[in-house]
């Protein structure tokens, strides 16, 4: 199977697994992070289309989103045979995508895992970062912001886990994409303080 008709099929099989997902970690969540994964690895030298691939496929099987996450890398491994995904490309890719899900504090072995890992904290931060934020809080009927009991408020968000993933990005290609970013989410809080 060639390449793009490999690749329209792993889009549509994350269409599927990830249609009813109102927690910001739905299609077009994937769809980001598997083009940022493919720009960083154009800059960073690295294998474009585990990357992409990875991208597609870094959030299946998270207990957070899967109910049962084995049955969901059980279901996963045969897909990709159906495919024709070889299985040296199939080692690269789920050891690219699995270390992402594993977030807390893990660093992804290799270099297209690297990659798969700053494309999804890209997509944590700046504009969109902002939106997902809040969308999440939303789904877990969390407070946008409380001046006297600030935990578990979309506003402590940033300051728990976004304001830092700039600093731990792995990549100088990641690295030189955080900052707009995190500077646009700056300028948010100020102005939400501002206002509030
Ligand atoms: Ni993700």
């Amino acid at each position: 199977m060639e390449r793009n008709e490999q690749l329209t099929k792993i889009r549509d099989y994350v269409m599927q697994q990830f249609r009813d997902d109102a927690t910001g970690h739905d299609f077009f969540h994937m769809k980001r992070v598997a083009r940022i994964a493919r720009i960083i690895a154009e800059a960073e030298q690295a294998d474009l289309f585990i990357c992409e691939v990875a991208g597609w496929l870094h959030d299946i099987g998270d207990p957070k989103i899967f109910v049962d996450p084995a049955k969901a890398y059980k279901e996963l491994v045969l897909f990709l045979h159906s495919i024709d995904i070889t299985p040296g490309e199939y080692e690269q890719i789920l050891k690219a995508s699995k270390d992402v899900s594993f977030r807390k504090g893990a660093t992804p072995e290799t270099l297209e895992g690297k990659i798969v890992q700053d494309a999804d904290r890209i997509d944590a931060i700046g504009a969109i970062g902002i939106a997902r934020t809040f969308a999440y809080g939303g789904a877990k009927d969390q407070l946008i912001y409380h001046d006297k009991h600030r935990e578990h408020t979309s506003i402590q968000h940033f300051y728990e886990k976004l304001l830092k993933l700039k600093g731990s990005m792995h990549t100088e290609t990641a690295k030189q994409m955080a900052m707009e970013r995190h500077m646009f989410m700056v300028n948010y809080l100020e102005h939400f303080f501002a206002e509030w």
